[in-house]
């Protein structure tokens, strides 16, 4: 059975004493009350630690919102895969849009991600996604083929399995524009179908995919009824218990 997921992606955001606030609220709430689904948090590289200090028992994932490719090095600016499971990290986002519109992130790149957070047993959260004009020009089937099958499909199927995909249009991130739940099951399920082509139906079917973009309470449970929607990789609406709260509980 795949996982159902509601993860924050905190981006940019906070300052440590917000930071250690919300992960505190979030872990009281989780305590009161028990989830459906699994809750992951994405914080600012800085505050990965502190998150698993406040998480001691694994309450709630902790994720990196990316990571080098590199295992060690002159690389300034960047973290490791190995300082992430040096302080016991479940793993990173990969690929997400931000780093791909911001800082030249490719699929290769992301395929060389994933497979190092793998080979020590982290957790790879892979985005993809098209953009607006790709959608307008209906590429957008096409383009998140290409995506899947460069990033991930030189890993095995006990690999793939292991790494939940979220799909992120580029156009309904940060915009309060959704993908309609029809547009986004349709992506869903042609990801799926290309994993089952790939890598056969059982391995497809074990496989969280996740969708982002403008989440918020009021969509989150129409969203996440959707039959290959298995969760949400939440911005804007993750910085705010409140918010957050109300998307864990669409799966109530
Ligand atoms: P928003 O929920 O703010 O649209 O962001 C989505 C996202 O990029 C999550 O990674």
């Amino acid at each position: 059975m795949r996982k159902y997921i509601v993860a924050g992606n905190w981006k940019m955001n906070k300052n440590v004493i917000e930071a250690q606030q919300l992960m505190s609220q979030l872990l009281d709430y989780k305590k009161q009350n028990p989830s459906n689904c699994e809750v992951y948090i994405a914080p600012p590289a800085l505050y990965l630690m502190m998150a698993k200090e406040i998480y001691e028992n694994n309450e709630i994932g902790v994720f990196a919102q990316d990571m080098s490719e590199y295992e060690s090095g002159a690389y300034t600016g960047e973290i490791s895969v190995g300082m992430l499971e040096s302080i016991d990290a479940d793993g990173a986002i990969i690929a997400h849009s931000e780093r791909r519109q911001y800082h030249g992130e490719t699929d290769s790149h992301a395929n060389r991600k994933v497979k190092a957070l793998l080979d020590k047993g982290l957790t790879p959260i892979y985005c993809n996604g098209e953009t607006l004009e790709q959608r307008k020009s209906g590429q957008h089937f096409e383009v998140v083929k290409n995506q899947t099958e460069t990033a991930l499909f030189t890993l095995s199927a006990e690999e793939i399995k292991k790494v939940i995909i979220a799909y992120e249009p580029v156009w309904a991130i940060g915009t309060g524009e959704t993908a309609s739940p029809e547009q986004a099951q349709e992506i869903h399920a042609h990801i799926r179908s290309l994993i089952a082509a790939k890598y056969g139906q059982e391995v497809a079917d074990e496989i969280s995919i996740l969708y982002g973009g403008s989440v918020k309470p009021d969509n989150a449970k129409e969203i996440f009824s959707q039959p290959d929607i298995d969760g949400g990789l939440i911005g804007g609406a993750a910085l705010k218990l409140e918010d957050f709260s109300k998307i864990i509980e669409a799966f109530n």
